[in-house]
């Protein structure tokens, strides 16, 4: 992916760095980003979300991996973004993101976090429900702090992988079903706040998605319900928010769609749906996390035992797991991974690579063909830009993993290592 490369000595170059150096001099396990590769996809998804006549805007969701330098790199290549926690929020604030361009989301803001948005400037909170609106308001007032306001809806699309399915169940537990009557009284108490900017609406049908049929069949949906708002009420929409959702590749099967075909489609529908639903054609924006950064991540871990059970498997064991990669115990994920100090070598094995937690479901790899491992060996398991990092853990009070940004054989750490001391700051003596 991006800037993965093999040397002339077999060891895999990532940035134009040596993983082999990068794990000496940052220890191991090690979140390394490829930072032309997220500029890359940043400009993808900008540059083919364009149409003449329509504003857009790409937002970056920073669930999918977030920090301080991330939030400069995002911020250098013009997207929005999108938070989901105070956190969150506090780190965009504190790496000077500009907060108008910040989208507050969650189905459960607290009354601190709403607060905090309100006191920095966020520029638009995306509510969820009706009890949030009310509280939103009640706060507003008191701070008398103008906000915009998407309502988050569901249009009752169910996207999977490779399909999407209409459901007839709303029971989501994000936003309110576009059928429920419930928006329409919502839409009436923002529209008569002094303080509220009501500007329209957000839905997000999933994500790690593979047919683009599944985001056209979103904005058909929410075209019509658009229609129907200003049937109802007189009220048009000025932003739809489509959401993020688009998948990358892991492994063989994975065929993630054309963004540079997908997204001008989706634009040119729905300035098509609207003009024929009689409706202006809002802003449109989209929300993107795993596609920014997923295939622009990987993790160097170092290995260890190779240990053959008497059931005939064959573990690889690696000095990180779940803690740093929760995702093959929580969603069978499956990834793609080499020994990155012997990429030369031919002759292979199949094993299952699993971490040092004290579970047994801490496996990084099912199946995997390798070659022959011993102790000391460089795995570089691929595409964990997403996802990986933000989901880390200090299960077994295993510290969390460094994160570098490597560029044209250049390195920079972006996020120190966790050490035992920081194990232990919060603890109390007894
Ligand atoms: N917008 C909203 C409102 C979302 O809820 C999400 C993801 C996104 C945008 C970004 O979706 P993406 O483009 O990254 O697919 N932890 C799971 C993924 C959870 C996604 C939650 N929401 C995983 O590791 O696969």
């Amino acid at each position: 992916f991006g800037t993965m490369k093999i040397n002339e000595v077999g060891t895999l170059e990532v940035g134009g760095c040596s993983t082999v150096a990068l794990a000496e001099e940052y220890g191991t396990p090690l979140y390394v980003m490829d930072e032309a590769l997220i500029r890359e996809n940043c400009r993808k998804y900008k540059n083919a979300f364009v149409m003449e006549g329509v504003d857009t805007q790409v937002i970056y969701a920073s669930k999918a991996f977030l920090n301080m330098a991330m939030c400069a790199l995002i911020r250098e290549e013009g997207l929005g973004l999108d938070v989901v926690s105070g956190g969150e929020l506090f780190t965009a604030m504190k790496a000077g993101f500009p907060m108008n361009s910040v989208y507050f989301h969650g189905n459960n803001k607290t009354e601190d976090e709403l607060v905090m948005a309100l006191e920095y400037g966020v520029g638009t909170v995306i509510v969820d429900n009706p009890h949030e609106l009310q509280l939103l308001d009640d706060l507003a007032k008191e701070k008398k702090r103008k906000i915009n306001i998407l309502f988050r809806v569901n249009p009752g699309i169910e996207a999977h992988t490779h399909a999407f399915i209409q459901t007839a169940h709303h029971d989501s537990k994000f936003g309110e079903s576009i059928y429920d009557r419930k928006i329409y009284d919502m839409l009436a108490f923002a529209l008569a706040s002094e303080y509220l900017q009501m500007q329209g609406f957000h839905c997000h049908i999933g994500s790690q998605i593979f047919d683009e049929k599944s985001f056209y069949g979103a904005a058909k949906v929410m075209i019509a319900f658009l229609q129907q708002v200003k049937e109802v009420t007189g009220y048009e929409t000025a932003v739809l928010n489509i959401g993020g959702g688009f998948g990358v590749y892991y492994a063989d099967g994975d065929e993630p769609v054309d963004v540079e075909v997908c997204l001008p489609n989706m634009l040119e529908m729905i300035t098509m749906d609207c003009i024929e639903a009689g409706i202006r054609v809002p802003k449109v924006m989209i929300e993107p996390g795993r596609a920014i950064v997923g295939n622009a991540g990987c993790t160097l871990y170092k290995t260890g035992a190779v240990k053959d059970t008497y059931g005939g498997k064959k573990y690889v064991f690696v000095n990180g797991g779940m803690t740093d990669n929760p995702r093959t115990a929580l969603y069978d994920a499956v990834y793609e991974a080499v020994i990155a100090n012997k990429m030369k070598d031919t002759d292979k094995e199949k094993v299952t690579v699993a971490g040092k937690c004290c579970e047994s479901g801490d496996i990084l790899i099912h199946h995997i063909e390798l070659p022959k491992v011993q102790r000391g060996d460089l795995l570089c398991v691929a595409s964990t830009g997403a996802y990986n990092y933000t989901m880390a853990s200090n299960y077994n009070r295993i510290p969390k993993p460094a994160v570098v940004l490597v560029k044209d054989g250049r390195a920079r750490l972006i996020v120190k290592r966790e050490t035992y001391d920081d194990i232990i700051r919060n603890d109390l003596a007894y």
